[in-house]
């Protein structure tokens, strides 16, 4: 194991951040939350306390605040950060894009500024595949060409220049974008997990909350995509092992100087209807689903070329399909409402 260090995580009682402190909390890390409870709950914290013994402390605080962020970083003894702070539902970024650049620009900025004042120049950040848009090829590597189809996307992807111009600015930066692929499952205890706010945008959130009855049916969006089954191929990654990836990042961070941007996926895809066949088999019944229009926006087949996270991280991804659905029904099966509120 390398050194142990203390290590910030802005947005950290969300569903990534919930997941990356247990396994940076069991690697003997000392975790700093800072998080305004926007779109999470204390009580994922409380838990992440009751899986991991160590040092965790987490103050309620808005990214955009500099000087309640500047109280906290002060005598923190922090030697690096991971930014997951961010609004990250697509279509309401099309609603509310001023929003959405205040919170994940504006709050990237805020969080810099106080970097800056206290020399912090370690710093891995939450990027996504959705950089990449409408992908050239697949499998995507890290040379394809960005270009986000929503505002969300471009908040992403204006904070990976952002980062890029910083890094630029001295050599003592060192700046890991990680893009994710779709992040999926839960802790395998069931006792993290997502906990989305309203209907669910994302597959996996909507096919457990149909299995846990609280939604009638599944709607496929589409099944004349050019792919085997006709529904869209995305690259499905165990939340376990995302957080596996933030944790070789920060491990390996010291030998990782500049700004570069790691997948973080598995390297193979799997359809809509493959999903809803290992979320059947993880329920142990049948799930009720119907095929509906296509969602706009929606690309045919996004999934990861991961071999530079193997290169640079040392870390791929090891957790099944099977193992993704199991363990978000153990979560969801225990825990149907989400986070119980307050
Ligand atoms: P999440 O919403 O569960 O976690 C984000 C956390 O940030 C929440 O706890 C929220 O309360 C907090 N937050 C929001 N605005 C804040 C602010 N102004 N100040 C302080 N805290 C604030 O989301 P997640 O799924 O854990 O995602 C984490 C990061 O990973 C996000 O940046 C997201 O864009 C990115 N990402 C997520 C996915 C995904 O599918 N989940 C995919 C690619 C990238
Ligand atoms: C979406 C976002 C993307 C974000 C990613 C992970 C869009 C256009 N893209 O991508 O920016 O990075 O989530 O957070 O929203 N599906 C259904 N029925 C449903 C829900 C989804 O059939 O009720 C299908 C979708 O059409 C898609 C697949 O399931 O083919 C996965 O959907 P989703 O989980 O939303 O992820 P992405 O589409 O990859």
């Amino acid at each position: 194991m390398s050194r142990p260090s203390t290590v910030l995580l802005t947005g950290g009682a969300g569903y990534i951040g919930s997941h990356t402190a247990v396994v940076l909390l069991e690697a003997g890390h000392r975790v700093v939350v800072v998080d305004d409870l926007s779109n999470s709950s204390e009580e994922s914290l409380r838990r992440v306390r009751r899986l991991a013994d160590g040092d965790l402390s987490f103050h309620r605080v808005d990214l955009r605040d500099v000087e309640a962020l500047d109280a906290v970083v002060t005598g923190a003894g922090i030697d690096s950060v991971i930014h997951f702070a961010g609004l990250k539902a697509v279509g309401e970024s099309v609603d509310q894009p001023v929003r959405y650049w205040d919170v994940n620009v504006g709050g990237t900025i805020a969080l810099l500024e106080v970097l800056e004042r206290h020399g912090i120049r370690k710093l891995v950040f939450s990027s996504s595949a959705t950089v990449y848009g409408e992908p050239e090829r697949v499998p995507i590597d890290e040379s394809a060409a960005v270009g986000a189809t929503n505002p969300y996307g471009r908040t992403k992807q204006a904070i990976e220049m952002l980062l890029g111009d910083v890094a630029g600015s001295s050599p003592e930066w060192h700046v890991v974008l990680l893009r994710y692929f779709n992040p999926v499952g839960a802790h395998p205890s069931g006792d993290i997990g997502e906990d989305p706010n309203g209907i669910p945008n994302n597959l996996m959130p909507f096919v457990m909350q149909v299995a846990v009855g609280r939604r009638d049916e599944l709607t496929i969006f589409g099944d004349d995509y050019p792919t085997p089954d006709g529904t869209c191929i995305r690259d499905y990654i165990h939340v376990m092992d995302l957080a596996a990836g933030h944790l070789a990042a920060i491990e390996r961070i010291d030998s990782l100087p500049g700004c570069r941007a790691v997948n973080l996926g598995t390297g193979s895809g799997s359809s809509v209807l493959q999903v809803v066949a290992a979320a059947s088999e993880a329920v142990g019944r049948p799930l009720p689903h119907r095929i509906g229009p296509r969602r706009a926006g929606d690309v045919p087949a996004s999934f990861a070329d991961p071999a530079l996270a193997a290169e640079l991280l040392g870390w791929r991804a090891e957790r099944t399909l099977p193992e993704m659905c199991a363990d978000a029904w153990r979560w969801q099966s225990q825990n149907p409402e989400g986070y119980p509120a307050g």
